[in-house]
This record gives C-alpha cells, sequence and structure tokens, in this order.
C-alpha cells in the first residue's frame, strides 16, 4: 500500500520492550512482503501469533480447470448459480476462471466466513450487492456494493455478511500483490496527479480488533493445498499496529473516469495492477466528445491478452437482444477479434453519456473455464455478432455491451 498508518497503541521504537498491563511483553510480528524488501507492518499481539495445536489437512469440493477449446468468446451467467442459504463467502465461491496469476471466483453468501488466511497471494473482493465487515488482525473494514477490498497475502481475517440482502462477490485471488498501477504513484508511492484516484478515497481499518477464545481454527490456502490450524488463543489479539501493509477499500463509484474528444483505450480505466493482469472500472461517464466522434468501441484484439469483464451495474437496456445482464461475464480470448454488437456503433453517434458499471480483468496468460463456469454458460453468445443463434443453440442476439465492447 502507498501510504504509513498508525492503529492502536505502538511503542515508540520498534524491535523495543512494549509491556501489558501485567508487565508481561506483547509478541511483536514483522508481516512483510518481498523478503524484507517492500511494504510492511508491525503487530502487536497479546499472545504469541505462533502457537497452533494442531494441523489437519482440508480438502475442499472437488474442482475442474480445462482450456477454452474450442476456443470461443464466452458469456457466463452468474446469477444462475444458486448456492443457496448457508453459503460463506470463502468456502462457498465457485470457481470461474483461472490461470497460473489469478483464479476468479463469484460467491453469494448469507453467513459469516471461518477465519481464513490466503497463503497464495492477495486477494481483490469485489462486492457486487450486499454489505460486509471484513475482520482481520489488523481491524475492521466496513464495505458495501461497489466497494473492492484488498486484503494483502496471509493476512487473518473474515468475510461477515451483514443484513438481510446475500453478499455478492467477484473475488480475484492472485499468485503474488495486487496494487495501484506503478505509473501513477510517484517514487516514494504517493498518487500523482493524473491518478484516476487517491488517498483520500481509500479507506482502512481505524482501531484494533479484540477478540478472546482458545483452540480458534484458521483454514489456510497455500500453494500445495488447503490446512486447517487450530491456533492455542483467538489470532484477533492485536493491540496496535503500524506500517504499510494491510487491507484496504476502495469504492468504485469514487474511481473519476478519464475521457476524451476521441475513444480512449482500456488502460486508462485501470484501477489496479497484478501478476500478470490488471484490473479496470468501467463507471458512468461523459463519452466522447469529438463532433465526428463514435463513443464505443472499434473491433479490436489485444494480442497479447484475454479480457474478462463483470457487468456490475447501471443500464442494460442498450444492450437488449445481447444476452449481457446484471451478474453476467464476458469472455473474450487472445486469438478472437470482438467488439460492438452490428448496429451499436451507428446507434451510439451523438450520445454523450454513458450509465454503465463493469470490473474487467484483463490477463496476460491464457483463462481456463472452471466448473462453475460451465455451469452457468450461455451457449449461443459466440455466434450472436453474426446474427446468428448458432449450430446447437436456440439463443439469438445482438453482441457485447456497446460501450465496453
Ligand atoms: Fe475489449
Amino acid at each position: 500500500m502507498p501510504y504509513y498508518r498508525s492503529i492502536g497503541e505502538i511503542p515508540r521504537k520498534r524491535h523495543t520492550q512494549f509491556r501489558k498491563p501485567d508487565g508481561g511483553l506483547y509478541a511483536e510480528e514483522l508481516m512483510g512482503q518481498q523478503g524484507f524488501s517492500s511494504d510492511s507492518s508491525l503487530l502487536y499481539h497479546r499472545h504469541l501469533p505462533t502457537a497452533i495445536v494442531a494441523a489437519d489437512e482440508h480438502t475442499p469440493p472437488p474442482s475442474t480447470r480445462g482450456p477454452n477449446l474450442p476456443l470461443k468468446p464466452r458469456h457466463l451467467r452468474t446469477h444462475k448459480l444458486d448456492p443457496g442459504p448457508g453459503t460463506d463467502p470463502v468456502l462457498g465461491r465457485a470457481r470461474l476462471l483461472a490461470n497460473d496469476d489469478c483464479r476468479v471466483s463469484y460467491a453469494v453468501a448469507d453467513r459469516p466466513s471461518p477465519l481464513y488466511r490466503n497463503a497464495i497471494g492477495d486477494e481483490c473482493v469485489y462486492i457486487e450487492a450486499g454489505t460486509a465487515r471484513i475482520e482481520s488482525t489488523f481491524g475492521v473494514l466496513d464495505a458495501t456494493e461497489g466497494d473492492y477490498v484488498i486484503i494483502p497475502t496471509s493476512v487473518i481475517h473474515r468475510i461477515v455478511p451483514v443484513g438481510e440482502t446475500p453478499l455478492r462477490t467477484l473475488v480475484i485471488e492472485a499468485t503474488g500483490h495486487i496494487g495501484p498501477p506503478r505509473r501513477y504513484l510517484s517514487a516514494r508511492g504517493q498518487f500523482l496527479e493524473h491518478a484516476p484516484y487517491c488517498e483520500r478515497d481509500l479507506r482502512g481499518p481505524t482501531e484494533p480488533l479484540l477478540e478472546d477464545g482458545t483452540d480458534v481454527e484458521v483454514y489456510v490456502q497455500h500453494r500445495r493445498g488447503w490446512t486447517r490450524f487450530t491456533y492455542a488463543n483467538h489470532p484477533f489479539d492485536v493491540v496496535g499496529w503500524d506500517g504499510c501493509l494491510y487491507p484496504w477499500a476502495f469504492s468504485i463509484h469514487d474511481f473519476e473516469p478519464i475521457t476524451g474528444r476521441v475513444h480512449q483505450p482500456p488502460p486508462v480505466h485501470q484501477t489496479f495492477e497484478g501478476p500478470n493482469f490488471v484490473v479496470c472500472s468501467f463507471v458512468p461517464r461523459k463519452v466522447d466528445y469529438h463532433p465526428e466522434a463514435i463513443p464505443v468501441p472499434y473491433n479490436h484484439h489485444n494480442v497479447d491478452s484475454d479480457e474478462m469483464l463483470f457487468y456490475t451495474g447501471g443500464n442494460y437496456e442498450a444492450r437488449r437482444g445481447s444476452g449481457i445482464e446484471q451478474g453476467s461475464i464476458s469472455l473474450h480470448p487472445s486469438g478472437f477479434t470482438h467488439g460492438p454488437q452490428p448496429g451499436a456503433p451507428e446507434r451510439a453517434i451523438g450520445v454523450d453519456y454513458f450509465d454503465e458499471l463493469a470490473v474487467m480483468v484483463d490477463t496476460f496468460r491464457p483463462l481456463d473455464l472452471c466448473e462453475a463456469a460451465v455451469a452457468c454458460e450461455d451457449p449461443g453468445y459466440a455466434w450472436t455478432w453474426a446474427g446468428r443463434s448458432g449450430p446447437s443453440s436456440g439463443h439469438g442476439g445482438g453482441g457485447v455491451d456497446p460501450a465496453t465492447g
């Protein structure tokens, strides 16, 4: 994270005696990235963060992952995935797409997750609907519709749905770290003037979260599988911390769009970067204002990327006939040229505003299809630019979202 925070009680000097009211020492923990050479935080625990009393292998439900063959553009209807009541936002994730750099899942949840640590990489949890408390060793983050929550690697946390509305999340799990695009940061990590958001838009925990308990289970996802640790004491025992590594939230509604006289390319929408992928936000905005502008994308083929687009809000009337709906995901792989549906460029001329909300993940390695993608796929999508329903499907319709393409 780009800037320093200090929460709760910490000693005047790092690595010095910091004592509890009973005279004992607090247990200092450094949590840091890239082998002591990047961002870190120092946390002060009431109990030893090393004290585990059991470790059991955990076997998640079987998952499948296969290549996008035959190569086709895909349309996934995530709202067709209905896990039913009693699902939690971590163990209840439905895996959609994956490569070795990131995994994309969708979850509909109505009960708290267990305590959880992802030791593989950072997670970006995007909230499509509902409200949640993200509780961690760093404190509480309240999150709601439109929030991206970035949870750094190995932070012990749980996601607690709040209220009556089920929590709908799109989750991007990275093999590595997720952060703001480097080109938007100064050498010391401050957001620059041309960035579409800045420090004022980011939220972090504001006070410690302290819970009592013994023999507390924590699910750990690591590169070789899953393990369930039992900690001697509740991990939420941090009286204070400081540093530049912590969970944080950013609302897509605080993303200030960059617009132009003619069509702007997707990098203006970039919000985060991860290892071999980027995350972009398409938000309501004034569109291209050259008098001769065509305010939809040209047909395009970004030959080095697979492009996944999650439609999370806005007016879908303009996409009538395309099959795209709230919660849809389109996957436009490398090796396939995509673009607006027939007639969309003509219809867009003279339009000055698009009311749309979408999250895009562009990956530099191909995305494989996982079991939940197969379960909710609209099989007719690939043929819609040709105006056909396809060789084996009765699905008809137009094509893709005219604004984001
Ligand atoms: Fe595209």
